[in-house]
């Protein structure tokens, strides 16, 4: 078991075709079992064994436009790929990363590699090895360090085995790429919203709690100067109320804030991916228990970014 870097973020990673290994990673994690892991390969021709159906047009459009990158393909899987893996289902996800540490790592081990975020369950999902070294030190026996991660949110995730393909999980591979590649794209509904009572979702991760910060977050959208405006009155009400307020804002509306204690989310929505998770993890080592944000518009990696920032704040938006 080593955690290691990809572009999107740190995976903790065993051989994929072992169940021992795969179960180890499950245990270190403190991942609930129905939940299954992604499974990374370095090179095309490793795809074939781990999947019982030949890949659609579609699929193979995919692959030659957006692998190696951030992109997860869910098709019908073989006899090779342990029921530990795919948590019981008969579909696996298969990612080809492109950060050249993640493929060295694959390439050495001769083998395709099952891994999950390299994050303890219920934690942000780390995009440093510093914080893999926070949650999962003295549990893993090995880090690799890659710096920092240049997506920072995880692959998106795309279900391949009905007629369209369907995204579980939004990330850097936008749904304006796929359409564009495969002519056609569905966000699954269940992406922008919280998941109902007992409502059983296509992707096992979605009914998780994804990580919240330890303070109460509430995003606000709107247009810039309202939003700033917003922000700073229910930052000012939090404090006469005696909490301990925290603004996450874009690199540029920095200065509109004054004094207020701010963290910055970087230029735009690529920057708040980036920004997003390390953002989160410094608010509760501040002790930050307000929480206000800035919204981005929920198009192009804004999808991903208004999809992770929505979970970790229940879904709390008011407009501005
Ligand atoms: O960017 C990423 O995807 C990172 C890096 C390490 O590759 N990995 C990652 O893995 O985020 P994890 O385990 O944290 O998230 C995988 C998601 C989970 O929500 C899981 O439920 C879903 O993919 N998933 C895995 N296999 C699936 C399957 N066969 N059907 C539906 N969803 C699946
Ligand atoms: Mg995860």
């Amino acid at each position: 078991m080593v955690a290691f870097p990809t572009e999107t973020v740190y995976g903790l990673g065993a051989d994929a075709l072992n169940a021992d290994a795969v179960r180890r990673i499950f245990e270190a994690k403190g991942r609930p079992g129905d939940n299954p892991l992604i499974v990374h390969i370095s090179a095309l021709d490793q795809l074939g064994p781990l999947i019982s159906v030949e890949p659609s047009p579609m699929a193979r459009a995919l692959m030659d436009a957006c692998w190696p990158g951030p992109m997860t393909l869910i098709f019908p899987k073989s006899d090779a790929v342990p029921m530990a893996v795919t948590a019981g289902l008969d579909t696996v996800a298969v990612r080809f990363p492109a950060h050249p540490a993640a493929r060295a790592l694959i390439d050495a081990a001769s083998r395709p590699i099952a891994a999950p975020s390299a994050n303890r369950s219920g934690r942000p999902s780390p995009t440093t090895a510093r914080h893999v070294l926070e949650d999962m030190d003295g549990r893993v026996p090995m880090i690799l360090d890659g710096g920092p991660c240049e997506v920072g949110l995880e692959s998106t995730v795309i279900d391949m085995t009905g007629d369209v393909p369907r995204i579980l999980r939004p990330g850097g591979v936008t749904p304006e790429t796929i359409e564009r590649v495969c002519g056609g794209v569905r966000v699954d509904d269940a992406v922008m919203r919280p998941l109902k009572e007992g409502e059983r979702p296509r992707s096992p991760g979605m009914k998780y709690r994804h990580y919240a910060p330890r303070g109460e977050l509430t995003i606000v959208q709107g247009g810039a100067e309202a939003v700033v405006s917003k922000i700073s009155d229910l930052y000012d009400n939090a404090l006469a109320a005696g909490n301990s307020p925290l603004i996450l804002a874009l690199e540029g509306h920095l200065p509109a804030y004054g004094g207020r204690r701010a963290l910055s989310l970087g230029r735009d929505a690529a920057g708040m991916a980036h920004a997003l998770f390390n953002a989160l993890r410094d608010a509760d080592a501040l002790g930050a228990d307000a929480l206000f944000s800035e919204a981005v518009p929920a198009d192009g990696v804004g999808l991903a970014v208004m999809n992770r920032l929505g979970r970790a704040a229940a879904f709390n938006v008011v407009d501005a």
